[in-house]
């Protein structure tokens, strides 16, 4: 086999290792899942804010969720397997996420010199994703194992006693943390994969940053009023523990007439 390189007796150019495609794939499987849970997480805050609008509003998202509307009698396990699927989805995007964790006090070092040296607000931004992401290992894991296991403890009376009773520093640092990462997450998968590209790539970063910063801040605003609104109920019913909600027209004799919307074939609580 005469080849120009042999010709010339030199050694045969060693083959270049093929670049793997796999960082790349875990790349993009960790914008997937970000996107998924950050949009998870704004239909969960209007689903928890439902408070505000009255107990009624909140018993009702959450017999929604537990099949009331379909079967005729609530199946709280329906909310474990939506929590079980959240929660493979988080563990699976944590694990994916800390491949890009400073891992050693020179990393860490390194990093915390080059954002001094830079400061440059995206480079900023992603320090305090990677240690609001820290916090939610173990925050929203001990958040996520809760409504796992005791999915049909949800409710106007019972969040409220569960929020009241202690798990409200959890959900306030929770809170800040999960709106932070997500908020700041979103811009980034926005810019990375350019999105929202215009004629002007510095206008449409500086937008975009705007836009994070305003849902960010309405996503905090409404969860410190949910979780006022929490914690002002749970002290109503402080003597009266393990108290459940039910709403007027389900009460036995019931106090109202059904809402307007109630459908007729649901005949009192079957719970
Ligand atoms: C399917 C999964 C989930 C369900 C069913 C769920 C359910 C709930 C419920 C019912 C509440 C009201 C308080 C209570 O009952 O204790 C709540 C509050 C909260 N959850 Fe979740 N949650 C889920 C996932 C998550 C995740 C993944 C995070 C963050 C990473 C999170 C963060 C929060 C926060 C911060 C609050 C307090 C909200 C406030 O009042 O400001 N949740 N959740």
């Amino acid at each position: 086999m005469s080849t120009p390189a042999n010709a010339l007796g030199a050694a045969p150019a060693p083959a270049r290792p093929r670049r793997s495609l796999w960082p790349a794939r875990l790349d993009l499987a960790q914008s997937l899942s970000g996107l998924v849970l950050g949009l998870f997480m704004w239909g969960h805050m209007f689903f928890v804010s439902s408070i505000l609008l009255g107990y009624d509003a909140m018993w009702t998202i959450t017999k929604m969720f537990e099949g009331y509307f379909f079967f005729g009698t609530a199946y709280p396990i329906l909310v474990s397997f939506v929590v079980a699927f959240v929660f493979v989805l988080f563990i699976a995007h944590a694990a994916l996420a800390v491949r890009k964790f400073p891992i050693s006090y020179r990393q860490y070092r390194a990093y915390r010199d080059h954002m001094g040296m830079m400061r440059h607000e995206d480079t900023t931004l992603w320090w305090w994703q990677v240690a609001t992401g820290f916090a939610m290992f173990f925050l929203a894991s001990a958040h996520l194992y809760q409504m796992l296991m005791n999915p049909g403890l949800i409710g106007p009376f019972e969040s409220a006693e569960r929020v009241w009773r202690g798990w409200w520093p959890l959900y306030l640092v929770l809170l800040f943390c999960v709106e932070l990462h997500g908020g700041i997450g979103l811009y980034r998968l926005a810019v990375k994969w350019n999105w929202f590209a215009g004629s002007d790539d510095n206008a449409t970063r500086r937008n975009l940053k705007k836009l994070k910063w305003a849902l960010s801040v309405f996503f905090i605003v409404l969860g410190l009023a949910t979780l006022a609104a929490y914690m002002k109920t749970g002290y109503q019913n402080r003597h009266v523990p393990g108290v459940r909600y039910t709403p007027a027209w389900l009460t036995n004799p019931p106090q109202a007439a059904p809402p307007a919307w109630w459908p007729s074939w649901l005949k009192g609580d079957k719970r």
